[in-house]
């Protein structure tokens, strides 16, 4: 059993570099099914969740390689089966449903399983179903495989009911191999949007508009191979922006951001007190004072990201007064509040909302990663924490962040990763 074992109070100090993005990267991989081609995308970062999908592509028949350490070389011309249905990968993860719009895309046809993910109660896919059925698949949902079909899909206009990062990528990537001119509206507009529809744009698509809430796409072309960068990691960035912010005396150099993204984290940690500088391409991130309480609520991008919400309402733990954090995007993301409080933390939660009282210091305890922002919260906790914290069920926090402990420690946190050892049982307990 693995665990992270941090010291805490110890101030972060010193520069840490960013990934490439771990939601554009999962959309992006299975884009490629889209493509006839050889694609080289570079800023891969090196996580669970990417190591699964090329696990599910490989085994579709594209060509998957490694060319250095952030740069893959994928080539989907040899895919040829539209049925992902018996595959474990494709139930461990939640991009794995972008296989449906892609292979919906290249083929018209798709079989793939239902996807798994981070667990925030109830997480429907109706709007990916809405989307493919008006481009003119039928759709039905039996022992866990979804089942899309159809005997060519046409153009269409969808409205969306709800703000989908997940339903907008879909139905973008399986237009893209539609004749004709979709139209989402109502489409979400976070970062690894804009980031799927430049990799098809510099793949030959002709998509326009991501990033606002109406993209307009000519598909129907074939699309070519070439070269693709993916953007830095904005929840990453945020993620080390609110561990700094946490350990006071801590400055960090965050490198390889994009401001732009990171404008509503920045604002909310300015307004707790904290030093934000941003340069052209890094943000230097100081606490020397006492934390602010505020409020925070979550909202689709521009709003304060879902996937930071774990992170600053731990922060907002060690703030003087009392903060509301209401959470706008899933109904169950407080969860973790149950391991925080183990840690001294005053939270009272009411569905969607988190009342948190500010305490002096976290103490060291052993908490349980949740979910993946959940885990990394329980990271933060931990490295502000008065004493020893351990981590456990890291695998959660190991699909998306990559070498979080490494890049922790070079920026000065006592944290390292131990391998626990199985309790032996004594001879004549067994059972
Ligand atoms: N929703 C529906 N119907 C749908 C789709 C979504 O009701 O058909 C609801 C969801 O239940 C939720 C809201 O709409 O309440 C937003 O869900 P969305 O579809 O935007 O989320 P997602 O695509 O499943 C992606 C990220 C999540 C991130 C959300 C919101 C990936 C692989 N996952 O999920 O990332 O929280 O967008 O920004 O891109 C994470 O990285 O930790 C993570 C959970």
């Amino acid at each position: 059993m693995e665990k992270y074992v941090i010291r805490g109070g110890v101030p972060l100090q010193g520069e840490v570099t960013v990934s490439g993005s771990k939601n554009a990267t999962v959309a992006i991989i299975p884009a490629t099914v889209l493509v006839k081609g050889t694609c080289i995308i570079e800023n891969v970062p090196d996580i669970n969740d990417v190591a699964l999908l090329f696990n599910i592509l490989t085994r579709m028949g594209a060509e998957v390689r490694s060319l250095d350490r952030t740069t893959v070389s994928i080539d989907c011309t040899q895919v040829r089966d539209c049925c992902v249905e018996d595959c474990e990968a494709v139930r461990k993860m939640r991009a794995s449903y972008y296989l449906i719009g892609a292979l919906l895309g290249r083929f018209g046809n798709a079989k793939v399983g239902l996807p798994g993910g981070c667990d925030f109660g109830v997480r429907p896919i109706d709007q990916h179903i809405k989307g493919f059925e008006a481009l003119g698949a039928e759709i039905s949902i039996e022992h866990g495989i979804v089942n899309a079909s159809s005997d060519g899909l046409r153009e269409a206009s969808i409205y969306f009911d709800v703000v989908s990062v997940g339903a907008t990528i879909n139905v973008m990537l399986a237009a893209v191999g539609v004749p004709g001119k979709t139209v989402i509206e109502n489409a979400a507009k976070e970062p690894h949007i804009v980031d799927v529809a430049n990799f098809l744009n510099s793949m030959g698509a002709d998509i326009k508009g991501a990033g606002t809430d109406v993209i307009r796409i000519r598909g129907g072309q074939e699309l070519h191979g070439g070269r693709y960068e993916v953007i830095p990691d904005q929840i990453e960035a945020g993620t080390y922006m609110a561990a700094a912010a946490a350990v006071q005396g801590s400055d960090v150099l965050i490198k390889n951001v994009i401001p732009k993204h990171m404008e509503s984290i920045s604002a909310k940690l300015e307004e707790a007190g904290v030093t934000v500088v941003e340069n052209d391409d890094s943000i230097q991130v100081r606490r020397d004072g006492p934390l602010n309480r505020i409020n925070v609520k979550t909202l689709p991008y521009p709003g304060f990201p879902t996937d930071m919400q774990p992170q600053i309402t731990t922060l907002l733990c060690l703030a003087e007064g009392t903060s509301i954090i209401t959470e706008g995007v899933y109904d169950h993301r407080f969860r973790y509040a149950e391991e925080l409080r183990r840690m001294g933390a005053k939270m009272d939660v009411d569905g969607k909302i988190c009342v948190v009282e500010g305490i002096s210091a976290f103490m060291g305890a052993r908490v349980r990663a949740c979910d993946l922002r959940a885990g990394v919260a329980m990271v933060i906790a931990g490295l502000a924490a008065e004493g020893i914290t351990e981590v456990f069920d890291i695998e959660h926090i190991e699909r998306g962040y990559e070498n979080l402990v490494e890049k922790l420690q070079a920026i000065g946190g006592r944290i390292s990763r131990v391998t626990e050892k199985k309790p032996v049982l004594e001879a004549g307990k067994i059972g």
